[in-house]
């Protein structure tokens, strides 16, 4: 598949996924391709034993309330999740603090609380190295907050935020703490009893190894969520409102089991390899890549100065060159695919000031990189900076001959 691409857009999904991913996906769903929880028979009742057995691990996985795993909640992937939990806990006259390393699928939503159902938002900035300082979460904090919403792990600048110093301070002011965890789940430990984390948001296709079209919410027993959708849930039907029960309460339709499944898998594969080794492993995949771009006069590297408390996300510029240009000469001339542009996070780049440049080129390493993929994306690096610097001082010579004659 796809050999000779050199694939570093991990970040947007990991790929590829484990081979036992694909096959568990195949199999289950030609065994067990049938609705859970909504018929009697026993395919139904196994199908729907998967769903349940899924919910309990990954509420241990995340460190939640393993005797409330019917509030590890599915839906279509973290966006859906943000977009279920947010108006959920937020009504108007709640005051928001966020961050200014934020997805859309956290600010969109945050902004549209903001401007349409009366919230307040504070979009706490990040320091020189790319991380949200606990103490301006603190001085954010106003009366009448109710939650604070952090990224745990930038798609961007893949800086690693300490949340678990951010949940003490939230349960010390008693406010909700969620963590948007994209980029996170599957390669950085998560315990939200001993972080302190109230909700965790999650998506499937990254480092999770599960598939595209499924995510969800972890949420601690003590969080009250408002219901603001409804819909069929297979149970109790004569019931002309929706159910408040959870997983229902934030559950409607036919669940994705297909990615069920992936998702099952995927947590087997992570118990196999260990979520710190394939960590470590990127690691020193991005190490080797910082040091090699480094090396180019003209590459700017943002936020990776050191790589602790960071994930193999590398943003990067080559000056005098649009990001997009470069992204655009990475795949056709080298056939090596990045993320260049704003990545959805456009606040970011205003703080960085790349958002005039249209950005930045990402590089997301994943747990199938190599070391000679890193040493390719380097070589081409290379190569687009030096015509770069050749275009410019063709340039240069030129733009005197073109310079208007004084009279
Ligand atoms: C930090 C963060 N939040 C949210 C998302 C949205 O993920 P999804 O498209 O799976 O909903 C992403 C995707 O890149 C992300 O990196």
């Amino acid at each position: 598949m796809e050999k000779s691409l050199i694939y570093f857009d991990n970040a947007a999904t990991a790929w590829p996924k484990p081979e036992s991913v694909y096959r568990f996906m195949d199999e289950f769903y030609r065994s067990h391709g049938v609705n859970p929880g909504r018929s009697g028979y026993d395919l139904a009742i196994e199908t729907g034993e998967l769903l349940d057995r899924l919910r309990k691990r990954m509420t241990k996985f995340f460190g939640g309330d393993e005797d409330a795993s019917d509030r590890l909640v599915f839906g279509y992937n973290v966006t859906d999740a943000l977009n279920l939990i947010i108006p959920g806990l937020i009504s108007a006259g709640d005051h928001i603090v966020t961050t200014n390393l934020e997805h859309n699928s956290v600010i969109r939503p945050v902004n549209h609380l903001v401007r349409d159902h009366g919230a307040q938002a504070t979009f706490v900035p990040f320091n020189a190295g790319g991380f949200i300082d606990p103490d301006d979460i603190a001085r954010a904090l106003r009366p009448n907050t109710r939650v604070v919403i952090v990224n745990h792990g930038s798609n961007v600048i893949g800086t690693v935020q300490p949340v678990a110093e951010m949940g003490r301070i939230c349960r010390e002011h008693g406010v909700t703490f969620v963590v948007d965890t994209a980029q996170t789940a599957g390669i950085v430990p998560i315990n939200m009893k001993e972080m302190n984390i109230d909700v965790v948001a999650f998506t499937g296709h990254k480092a999770l190894m599960g598939s595209m079209g499924i995510g969800g919410l972890c949420i601690r027993k003590h969080v009250e969520v408002k219901r603001t959708r409804s819909g069929g849930t297979g149970v109790r039907s004569i019931n002309p409102y929706h159910l408040d029960e959870y997983p229902w309460r934030l559950e409607y339709g036919t669940p994705n089991m297909v990615g069920v499944a992936a998702l099952w898998a995927g947590q087997d594969w992570l118990e196999e390899n260990g979520i710190e080794n394939v960590h470590a492993r990127e690691i020193k995949l991005a190490r080797k890549l910082v040091a090699g771009l480094r090396q180019i006069e003209s590459v700017r590297l943002y936020c990776c100065d050191s790589l602790e408390n960071h994930l193999s996300t590398i943003l990067m510029n080559i000056e005098g060159m649009d990001p997009g240009d470069v992204g655009v000469m990475l795949d056709v001339d080298y056939n090596i695919a990045t993320r260049t542009g704003l990545h959805c996070a456009p606040l970011v780049h205003t703080q960085l000031g790349t958002m005039e440049g249209d950005g930045g080129v990402r590089f997301s390493i994943g747990a199938f990189n190599t070391e000679a993929e890193v040493d390719a994306a380097i070589a081409a690096v290379t190569e687009i900076a030096r015509w770069a610097q050749k275009r410019a001082s063709r340039f240069d010579a030129v733009l005197p001959l073109m310079a208007p004659k004084s009279q």
